[in-house]
């Protein structure tokens, strides 16, 4: 059918026919979380504090990915900015072990599509190439750098995507 034709593929439906199964997260997730972040981030790695903040700023769209085992594969945090039209990926992660079968691919469109604004941003590492790869792909381009943004002192990029009502990018 057309209407079907027209819609972009569904990033789930790869990651779902192995297994892995989305849901919103919640507070009792909150441990598993805080793991990831330790093994993902290692250098600025969310506090429990600062995680446990994403799920009580109102508008924030927390989402995981549960793997056929039932462990954490991965995470997402998106919120409104203070901008109307604009929300912010804020943060997104893996696990190692369960990364490049497109799950980081299918959170970043779950969190977008769960935003509903026409502007998304996010900041990333000047370094981090699988994260910009991604982006890259889901159709972010950057739009500002921030030199010295993070801890270590290294650059960070703003990269936004602009999504059209029908879900095109422009
Ligand atoms: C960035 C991250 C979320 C990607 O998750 P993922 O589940 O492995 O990504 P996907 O499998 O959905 O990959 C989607 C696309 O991203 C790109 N990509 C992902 N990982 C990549 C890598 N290691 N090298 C090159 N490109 C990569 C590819 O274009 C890929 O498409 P393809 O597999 O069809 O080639 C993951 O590597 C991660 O958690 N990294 C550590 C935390 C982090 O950096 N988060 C982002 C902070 S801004």
């Amino acid at each position: 059918m057309a209407v079907s034709e027209a819609r972009e593929p569904d990033p789930g439906a790869a990651p779902a026919a192995l297994g892995y199964r989305l849901a919103r997260a919640t507070l009792l997730d909150l441990r598993a979380i805080y793991r990831l972040e330790q093994v993902i981030f290692p250098y600025d790695a969310y506090t429990y504090l600062d995680l446990l903040l994403l799920f009580l700023w109102p508008g924030t769209r927390n989402l995981k990915i549960v793997a056929p085992d039932g462990s954490l594969a991965g995470f997402v945090s998106a919120g409104p900015g203070l901008a109307r039209r604009r929300g912010w990926i804020i943060t997104l992660g893996v696990a190692p072990e369960h990364q490049r079968r497109g799950l980081g691919r299918w959170l970043l469109a779950s969190a977008e599509q769960r935003l509903a604004r026409p502007e998304i941003r996010l900041t990333v590492r000047i370094s981090n190439a699988p994260a910009i790869a991604l982006y890259h792909q889901m159709g972010y381009s950057v739009v500002e750098r921030k030199p010295g943004y993070y801890r270590n002192g290294e650059t960070g990029l703003v990269m936004e995507r602009r999504i059209r009502p029908t879900g095109e990018t422009r």
